[in-house]
């Protein structure tokens, strides 16, 4: 019986790390003034790409993200302040972003 709760426990950890994560993601987004160009999930506007857009152009490159957030990339200004936990912070959040309309 005991195993039974200690997988629910570690289950409602993951439950809750994952979306403790979600919302660092947003946060910073804020915080680091990325949402004052992109948006989340505004289709009609494509430039600078919503972040759903450019998680689902390079759903399997998060180097690319990385890459782009940390050296800038056309019209996009290099972010040379933010530190690597948070550039994967922000990585993350946006590869795990959904169009929730369609
Ligand atoms: C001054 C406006 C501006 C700010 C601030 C900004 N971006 Fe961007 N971002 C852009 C533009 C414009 C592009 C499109 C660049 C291109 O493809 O020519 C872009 C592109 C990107 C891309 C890559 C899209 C692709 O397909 O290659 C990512 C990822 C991204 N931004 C993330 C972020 C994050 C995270 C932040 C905050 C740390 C941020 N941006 C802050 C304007 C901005």
């Amino acid at each position: 019986m005991n195993w039974i709760i200690v997988q629910l426990g570690l289950v409602l950890v993951l439950i809750y790390s994952g979306s403790a994560l979600a919302n660092d993601g947003e946060v910073l987004a804020k915080q680091r003034a990325c949402l004052g160009c992109h948006s989340v999930e505004h289709i009609g506007i494509s430039y600078p790409p919503a972040f759903v857009r450019v998680a689902e152009k390079h759903r399997d490159n998060s180097e690319h993200i990385k890459n782009v957030i940390r050296n800038g990339k056309g019209k996009m200004p290099a972010h040379p302040t933010l530190t690597d936990a948070e550039i994967l912070i922000l990585t993350n959040w946006i590869l795990g972003l959904k169009e929730t309309t369609k």
